[in-house]
């Protein structure tokens, strides 16, 4: 090929060639906070598609997908005015048409809106729904905080009994487990309405005898929001925080049963859990149930230990605090690339891969000259269409190279075409693993394939999915 030619269009009156003047004067980067995600982190990602298609259909799960932006309004009233997503972490901006929105920095206050506005108490209840996607916090980055992170996020609404609570529970226990990974469930209940105005008035008592005590935050929260001092991670409020009153004291009597019922649920399945007394989440629709997942890990040190994989709860009010009809409604969000972290940080420890393998291409078309590539371009066409599962890489003119390939990739069989066999209408069919090649008719191919792989797993055989090519598949 003809070495390029330096380019001399120039702009008229100006020396410099096109590409320079058009050069930004810095490599664009990625914006704080974002990931790419690259091909070799795809296959986790498939691996958690996976397991969300097994477990959204297991449990009868619709998709449903919500935008990216919404109304600001929503979210201010949804997840609350004084929480941090609200107050700190939104990406917000006002369109052309003077319109103040917000990117989505979670699912749940959007299926509330949309179970309304598509009137869906209408439909047989509960309504299970589920949505996979990007959120967007302005948090501050660090490993497994991100300013764009992605949650598979489930809700149950128009139902209000424990058990709903306790299967979307298990439901999120298994997604862990499916993907290899130990989980600790921790759980609380902060009650209903009533209750919790009961225990929030002894919890602001409480603090207000240990103010002089506490961080600046801590003084803030009591003034603004204080069930959120149980939030605290300071760790000069930890020993304040220790002997705060417990929010199962207050609860009342249903919102005590409700707990109940969720608790021995629970128990059934077997699932490891902690009561976290002080676990209250930090968005203002929770009520009674509330539970996050973390990393269940034998090391003290882990970086992941502590930080929640996914979290939920119940939220009763909402859909009515929205213009809705009284509806309860349950659900969890799992943070995607937190459990994609704690797979690595596990496969690291256990020093092997824990993703499933998958199926490996069947057969290789590789070639030899012009004329036999422009034919065994046609040819990979047909052997996809006949339902194998084939790999090539036409760009590549050197043989060795091809069977290299073929080689890395664990191919059964390469067929080769070159010069020779376009003229005398024959195709090589090579066995990877011994070497043996055979040459057969090119008319013939796809039937000697169809009997080579099905003879390789036997008759009939079911294992290997991929050995029975199935057309148009
Ligand atoms: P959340 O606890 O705010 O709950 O988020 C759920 C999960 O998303 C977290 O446990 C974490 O794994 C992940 N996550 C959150 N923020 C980030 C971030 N900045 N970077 C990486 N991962 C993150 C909710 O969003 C609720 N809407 C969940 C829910 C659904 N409750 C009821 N239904």
């Amino acid at each position: 090929m003809p070495r390029k030619k330096k380019i001399e269009e120039t702009t008229p009156g100006v020396d410099k060639p096109i590409i320079e003047l058009a050069k930004m004067a810095k490599t664009p980067q990625l914006v704080k906070g974002m990931k790419d995600i690259l091909p070799q982190e795809q296959p986790y990602w498939d691996a958690v598609r996976d397991v969300i298609e097994r477990i959204t259909r297991n449990y009868g799960f619709s998709r449903m997908d919500t935008p990216l932006v919404e109304d600001l309004a929503l979210y201010t009233h949804a997840v609350g005015r004084q929480t941090d997503i609200v107050e700190k972490e939104m990406y917000t901006m006002t369109d052309l048409g003077g319109n103040t929105l917000a990117l989505r920095p979670e699912f749940t206050a959007a299926i509330a809106r949309a179970y309304i506005e598509h009137g869906m108490v209408t439909h047989p209840q509960p309504v299970k729904l589920f949505t996979v996607g990007a959120l967007f916090r302005y948090d501050k980055p660090q490993e497994g905080r991100y300013r764009q992170h992605h949650q598979f996020n489930c809700e149950i609404v128009g139902e209000g009994k424990p058990a709903v609570d306790a299967q979307l529970i298990f439901m999120a226990h298994k997604f862990f487990s499916y993907l290899g990974i130990p989980s600790v469930l921790h759980i609380n209940s902060i009650g209903c309405l009533e209750c919790r105005a009961v225990y929030r008035a002894t919890l602001t008592e409480f603090y207000r005898s240990k103010r002089s005590l506490v961080c600046e935050d801590c003084k803030r929260r009591l003034a603004k929001n204080p069930l959120r001092l149980l939030d605290c991670k300071v760790e000069t409020c930890q020993p304040v925080k220790a002997l705060a009153p417990h929010i199962v004291d207050s609860l009342c009597e249903l919102c005590k049963d409700h707990f109940m019922g969720v608790l021995e649920s629970i128990d059934e399945f077997e699932i490891p859990y902690q009561h976290n007394p002080h676990l209250v989440r930090g968005l203002d629709y929770y009520s009674r149930t509330v539970f996050e997942f973390q990393l269940q890990s034998q090391d003290p040190e882990a970086s992941q230990k502590n930080i929640a994989l996914g979290g939920g709860g119940r939220w009763d009010n909402l859909i009515e605090v929205l213009g809705g009809q009284p509806t309860p409604a349950c659900g969890f969000g799992l943070g995607i690339e937190r459990t994609i972290l704690a797979l690595k940080s596990l496969e690291t420890a256990r020093g092997e891969s824990l993703l499933p393998v998958k199926p490996k291409p069947q057969i290789f078309v590789a070639q030899l000259g012009e004329q036999a590539k422009r034919r065994s371009m046609l040819l990979f066409e047909s052997i996809l269409d006949e339902g194998f599962t084939a790999a090539s890489e036409f760009s590549k003119d050197s043989l060795k190279a091809q069977l290299e390939i073929a080689n890395r990739l664990g191919v059964e069989f390469t067929i080769i075409l070159g010069q020779k066999e376009l003229i005398d209408g024959t195709i090589i069919i090579r066995n990877m693993e011994g070497g043996e090649q055979e040459v057969v008719d090119i008319k013939k191919l796809i039937p000697v394939l169809r009997k080579k792989l099905t003879h390789e797993h036997g008759e009939g055989s079911t294992s290997t999915p991929s050995t029975t090519p199935q057309k148009g598949r």
